[in-house]
């Protein structure tokens, strides 16, 4: 039976909590997609060892982020790990050998976390791995055949470079093989930190940067109290921390399908245009709003927690399947770049 269906793939690293930045900005995607297309979602393993980390934790943060994007909605059978296909780092190899240095360089994740990289380790160590990683995320997506790829607007960069690769690949072997994947976005393709609305909501800048979407109702609700607002620089219509939290509100109340918080949300814009917006009102339902969310995320979780050998046992079993599509494209790639393909 052939699968006429577009094909959408993503991935997210196991390197922390898991926050409303990534649920907003892509992770509801992946759930809101998977009725519709053939969809592949990773935890990306390879990926998180490009910055130093504690090999004591990693495994158990893979199983981690397993739970809890499966108490987020993602299906079982889309959901896979990176390193049990290992035929993305073959792809990767190839694709060095069909992507340029100056490419790499110019990234600025690149050039971000060499700057952490250096700030974090003592001795000064930026890995070959975090340089590379644009290519095995290039991998990741064009083994698929991905037509379009949910992510944050932070990633943009990184799909770009996915397609120069394609077409170099394409261009050399002379034919349109891998297909040029798009970039898709969310309604809300960057969510802020509360605490510093100039940033970005992001693990690695700090605890207080990032609101989980396992976090306790308490945290929950001091954090949101404790957003800033304005910063007391004159803005021209919203600051950027208070149309934050509109956001926050807004998705969160939608995939309540809470009316009453959305039509809150309706009523308290009025009042900022007016100017008589009263931020506690707003912070009070935005916390109202995102703990009625993540509360359901919990609920969900302690229920895949109950068994954890069959929720590994499911994501091993469609591994193995999802891998069986990725050694195909290497075959038909092998076979394009004048490399052997020999059955033992
Ligand atoms: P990461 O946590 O860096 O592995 O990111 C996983 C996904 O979440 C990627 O698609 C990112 O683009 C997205 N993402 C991360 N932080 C944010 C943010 N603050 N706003 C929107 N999307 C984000
Ligand atoms: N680089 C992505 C991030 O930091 C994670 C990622 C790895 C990814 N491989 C991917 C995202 C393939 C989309 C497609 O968020």
């Amino acid at each position: 039976m052939t699968d006429n269906r577009k094909t959408v793939l993503s991935g997210i690293q196991p390197t922390g909590h898991i926050h409303l930045g990534n649920y907003f900005g892509a992770v509801q995607n992946w759930v809101n997609l998977q009725d519709v297309y053939r969809c592949f979602y990773m935890v990306v393993d390879y990926h998180a060892m490009t910055m130093p980390y504690d090999v004591k934790k990693l495994r158990n943060s893979t199983w981690e982020l397993i739970y809890n994007l499966l108490a987020i909605g993602v299906k079982p059978e889309s959901l896979f790990i990176q390193s049990l296909v290992p035929e993305h780092t073959e792809l990767c190899w190839i694709f060095n050998c069909f992507c340029s240095h100056g490419n790499l360089s110019r990234m600025t994740q690149f050039k971000d976390k060499s700057q952490q990289s250096k700030e974090s380790s003592k001795e000064d160590f930026i890995s070959v791995g975090i340089f590379d990683y644009p290519v095995l995320q290039a991998a990741d997506i064009l083994i698929y055949k991905a037509d379009a790829v949910p992510v944050g607007k932070d990633q943009e960069q990184h799909l770009e470079l996915s397609r120069t690769i394609a077409q170099r690949f394409n261009n050399q072997v002379g034919k349109e093989y891998f297909v040029l994947p798009e970039t898709l976005f969310t309604e809300t393709p960057k969510i802020l930190s509360t605490a510093d609305p100039s940033k970005k909501m992001s693990k690695s800048a700090g605890e207080k940067h990032y609101i989980s979407c396992f976090a306790d109702e308490a945290r929950i609700r001091k954090q949101i109290k404790s957003a800033v607002t304005d910063t007391g620089e004159a803005t021209e219509g919203m600051s950027p921390g208070v149309e934050n939290l509109f956001m926050l509100l807004n998705g969160s109340a939608k995939v309540n399908g809470n009316q009453s918080h959305l039509d809150a949300a309706a009523k308290m814009l009025k009042d900022h245009e007016q100017g008589i917006l009263k931020y506690s009102e707003l912070k009070a339902h935005t916390a109202d709003a995102i703990v009625e969310l993540t509360n359901g995320f919990k609920k969900k979780k302690d229920e895949l927690l109950q068994d954890k050998r069959a929720v590994k046992d499911q994501i091993k079993a469609s591994s193995a399947a999802i891998r069986k599509v990725a050694q195909e494209t290497v075959k038909e790639v092998k076979e394009l770049t004048g490399l052997l393909n020999v059955k033992y």
